[in-house]
């Protein structure tokens, strides 16, 4: 007989989704209402000015897409591309392939500029491109690449855009409320995420921000977007500036009240102290895994706070590791994707899952499950190397 479903309470310390607060939660559970009822309608407007705080910008069009992430960088290319356009895609991991496919799906012509997974981002290299093709309209990159663990250079990027009369369209999945985003500081033109990583909120919604220029682009198109759900046009008449809303689709009530709680949450804890908190957590867990005996995949400089890629030690079975995390001690940690699999797991320190206590649980858990397989680690020496840096010393 099928029967209601009750998760068990893992602890998510994968590359996503992440540890929903219990604040979000309980959000989420309210009363839902209609989605052209005022009230609602004063809710989406607090939504996109707690969304321009945590994106640090000023951009009328901001907004949550009803969709997961994927939907939102979707949106992004659908929206400024064109058929024949000419985009500069940079790939260091498996999300810059997945731009190159929605360039193009848009009749779009990619120009690739290629790193070494584990490596940031070239702007040198991206340089080149613009010199090479100066005719790019748009220069796509992913800030914080979640299949390697690594960080690029999204205000130097940014800028060369801009430089050469190109937008950028940045992915911002893993990077929001994560680490520094400074949308219109950096002049980022069309930046994307999601809700499930470092916002502590459940996944299926992508917080997207247009600034003037890609606007610009958008209402001036010859060709109609591609996508009739995603077409910024027909998306304002719903999330518009006017109090007036007209339906478009029947947005996803209850997942935005969560939306609304953990911005809210984001705001009042402040972005500097979010980020710090990301760092240090990532220094302790760091600390720890480095004690055990284990490396880190990613050079320092270009490591994110919020997703530590690890080394496999020789001779381990990955799978078997994982699966003893999940099965012992409810602990779900990430796989290598793509040229990665097998090779590194990934530890997400996201948004509420970023805590000393899921460090130091994490810490003791690969512990055990590593000395029961025989590994080589040194044991009983992470906790105080967390703990260190934990209380300062
Ligand atoms: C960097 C990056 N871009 C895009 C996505 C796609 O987001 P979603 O899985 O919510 O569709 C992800 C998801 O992990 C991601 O990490």
């Amino acid at each position: 007989m099928t029967s209601s479903f009750f998760p068990p309470q893992r602890t998510l310390m994968g590359p996503g989704p992440s540890d929903v607060s219990p604040r979000v939660l309980g959000a989420l559970a309210r009363p839902t209402i209609g989605h052209l009822d005022p009230l609602f309608v004063q809710l989406m407007d607090e939504i996109k000015e707690l969304l321009q705080y945590a994106f640090q910008t000023e951009n009328p069009l901001t907004l949550p897409v009803s969709a997961p992430g994927s939907a939102g960088m979707e949106a992004c290319f659908v929206n400024l591309l064109s058929p024949g356009d000419k985009v500069i895609v940079c790939q260091n991991g498996v999300f810059g392939g997945r731009m190159q496919e929605n360039v193009e799906r848009c009749g779009a012509t990619a120009v690739m500029v290629q790193d070494d997974w584990g490596q940031a981002v070239s702007v040198d290299r991206v340089a080149q491109a613009f010199a090479d093709h100066p005719d790019a309209a748009v220069l796509a990159f992913v800030h914080a690449e979640t299949s390697t663990g690594v960080r690029s250079d999204a205000r130097a990027l940014c800028a060369l855009a801009r430089e050469h009369n190109a937008l950028s369209i940045v992915d911002a999945v893993t990077s929001l409320g994560g680490i520094e985003l400074k949308v219109d500081e950096w002049g980022a033109d069309a930046v994307y995420s999601g809700t499930q990583k470092c916002l502590s909120c459940v996944p299926g919604i992508s917080p997207v921000t247009f600034s003037p220029a890609a606007v610009d682009r958008i209402q001036n198109r010859e060709h109609k977007v591609q996508s009739w759900f995603l077409d910024m046009q027909l998306v304002m008449g719903y999330w518009g500036g006017s109090s007036k809303r007209a339906y478009h689709h029947t947005a996803p009530v209850n997942d935005l009240y969560a939306l609304h709680e953990s911005l809210l949450m984001l705001r009042e804890e402040g972005l500097t102290a979010a980020f710090a908190r990301h760092r240090h957590n990532h220094r302790a867990l760091v600390a720890g895994l480095e004690a055990m005996g284990l490396s880190m995949a990613v050079a320092e400089p270009h490591r994110l706070p919020q997703l530590n890629a690890v080394n496999i030690p020789e001779g381990v079975d990955d799978a078997g590791v994982r699966g003893a995390l999940l099965r012992d001690f409810n602990l779900e940690i990430g796989a290598g994707l793509g040229a990665l699999a097998g090779k590194t797991w990934r530890i997400g320190l996201m948004g509420f899952s970023s805590s000393e206590q899921n460090v130091l649980a994490c810490l003791t858990a690969l512990e055990a499950v590593l000395s029961a397989q025989g590994a080589d680690i040194s044991r009983g020496a992470a906790q105080a190397a967390a703990g260190a840096v934990f209380s300062g010393r």
